[in-house]
């Protein structure tokens, strides 16, 4: 398998969750129209969605992207079209990181009853979903392919071990980031005796 296989693969099950998030905008937009007191956002879906997004599409993803396929690129003398490209492609990375963000901020100040919370929800929750198929196009149709043309077979094949390796080491990392976040809130606590 070429090393943009593992991340073709990975732009199917973004796609996935970007159509639920798409439907779940759908539900809220016409809960709004009809009855906008009973319009509610499910916030244990948007923490599914936000860590889908964070963990799997950008960290995952985005990682095997910019650390192992763009790094390598980077040490090629690219066309000016796709060096260019790839500049575009990891501020986009930056700007799906920002959006996360702000979505699960907007989550968090619709379960605290903030003012504008719903529409910010609805407007981060949007975006998402709006940007993410462009941003895949664009990798998938216009950038992949073409970039293969830079690396050797052996160059290739080296891209597509260090990917697996890294996903590898991902879920240790997760869980133990989780583990040493948790420990962090505990030891800013006082104990009770
Ligand atoms: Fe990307
Ligand atoms: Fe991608």
């Amino acid at each position: 398998m070429q090393p943009i296989g593992p991340l073709m693969i990975e732009h199917r099950l973004i796609e996935r969750m970007i159509a639920l998030m798409g439907a779940e905008l759908t539900r809220i937009k016409e809960n709004v129209a009809i009855e906008p007191e009973f319009a509610f956002v499910d916030p244990v879906f948007i923490d599914a969605a936000v860590d889908f997004m964070r963990t799997y599409a950008d960290r995952c993803h985005h990682g095997k992207e910019e650390d192992i396929l763009f790094a390598a690129l980077a040490t090629k003398d690219l066309s000016p079209e796709h060096r260019q490209l790839m500049e575009d492609l990891i501020r986009q990375h930056a700007w799906g990181r920002e959006t996360t963000a702000k979505l699960l901020k907007a989550k968090e100040g619709y379960l605290l009853e903030k003012p504008g919370a719903l529409n910010d929800v609805l407007a981060h929750l949007g975006k998402l979903v709006e940007f993410y198929p462009r941003h895949i196009e664009l990798e998938d149709k216009h950038f992949f392919i073409p970039c293969m043309g830079y690396c050797s077979d052996s160059e290739k094949d080296s891209l597509l071990a260090r990917m697996y390796d890294f996903d590898r080491s991902l879920i240790h990392e997760k869980y133990r980031l989780q583990v040493e976040a948790i420990e962090r809130r505990k030891a800013c606590k006082p104990h009770k005796s």
